[in-house]
């Protein structure tokens, strides 16, 4: 019988939340390096605010993984008063999409590359589809009510003065549209291929119950993508931005959060530098 191990030895990993503004966490991507010279690499978001800085870390990674899928995060998208790059909204994510065309590195823009895998193939989709404010908090029914009480705690994303939606009258706006073409792709996918899916925000509101303050979930998804995961053929969803790094499943399909997080967050949880790298295919009870 054919190992099937050995006949693709390569795994699926994934990473996002690098934060690289942080001469730590630059050295944490300075250390990422796949185990064998099949592994593909998931960077799920969150790299850093400077367009430069996306296309160091990008073209490094690249360098070093046979395929590197990236979706957009919410710091990439900001138009940063320190980047030379000024573009906002829609032109700013164009522009990081055709730096990944250019580096080889796959976009949400793209067609989504199909990992051989060593159980049969897996389609690996990059996502971006925001958040439109719909996560809010206990007691709050209108976006209004959930800013204000976000305000009144004084838990304000700074997506509200950097992450512009332009041409979009507003950042949930774009979420709409985003939603929308992403369903429309997702449901011409062939069924019989599972997919990974791979968006900076968690696809369901179940992962942000645990944060600190409710206040900051309007700011992490949409329920517009609560039956993804069930709907659609998926192996396994991976997400970034909550810096809650753990597995959780719903409705038995596997969530893997993969962010490294702020060093003041990664020091927290144990001191030493995370490795910076989630296996997610093989599933690692079933290697
Ligand atoms: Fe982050
Ligand atoms: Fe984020």
């Amino acid at each position: 019988m054919t190992d099937r191990t050995t006949a693709s030895g390569g795994a699926l990993l994934a990473t996002s939340d690098l934060h690289i503004s942080y001469e730590e966490n630059r050295d944490i991507v300075r250390g990422l390096r796949p185990r064998t010279p099949e592994d593909w690499l998931i960077v799920a978001g969150d790299i850093g605010e400077l367009v430069a800085d996306v296309e160091w870390t990008l073209g490094l990674l690249k360098e070093r993984f046979a395929e590197v899928v990236w979706a957009p995060g919410n710091h990439e998208l900001w138009t940063h008063p320190s980047d030379p790059v000024q573009l906002r909204g829609v032109e700013r994510y164009q522009r990081l999409v055709e730096l990944c065309r250019g580096l080889g590195v796959h976009s949400p823009e793209d067609p989504y590359p199909v990992w051989p895998g060593p159980d049969g193939p897996v389609r690996i989709a990059p996502l971006f589809v925001g958040y439109d404010y719909t996560f809010r908090p206990p007691g709050t029914a209108t976006k209004a009510q959930a800013l204000a009480r976000a305000h009144d705690t004084g838990v304000v994303c700074a997506d509200e003065y950097m992450l512009h939606p332009d041409p979009y009258p507003s950042r949930e706006a774009w979420c709409r549209a985003r939603v929308a073409a992403t369903e429309e792709r997702l449901a011409a996918l062939d069924p019989a291929v599972p997919t990974v899916l791979a968006n900076h925000y968690p696809l369901v509101r179940q992962p942000t119950d645990v944060l600190y303050y409710p206040e900051f979930a309007q700011w992490c998804g949409t329920t517009a993508t609560a039956d993804w995961h069930t709907r659609f053929n998926v192996a396994a969803v991976v997400y970034g931005h909550l810096h809650i790094p753990r597995t959780t499943h719903y409705d038995g399909v596997r969530f893997e959060e993969v962010s490294v997080g702020y060093p003041r967050e990664w020091r927290r949880r144990g001191g030493a530098a995370p490795s910076g790298l989630r296996q997610i295919l093989p599933e690692a009870a079933k290697r």
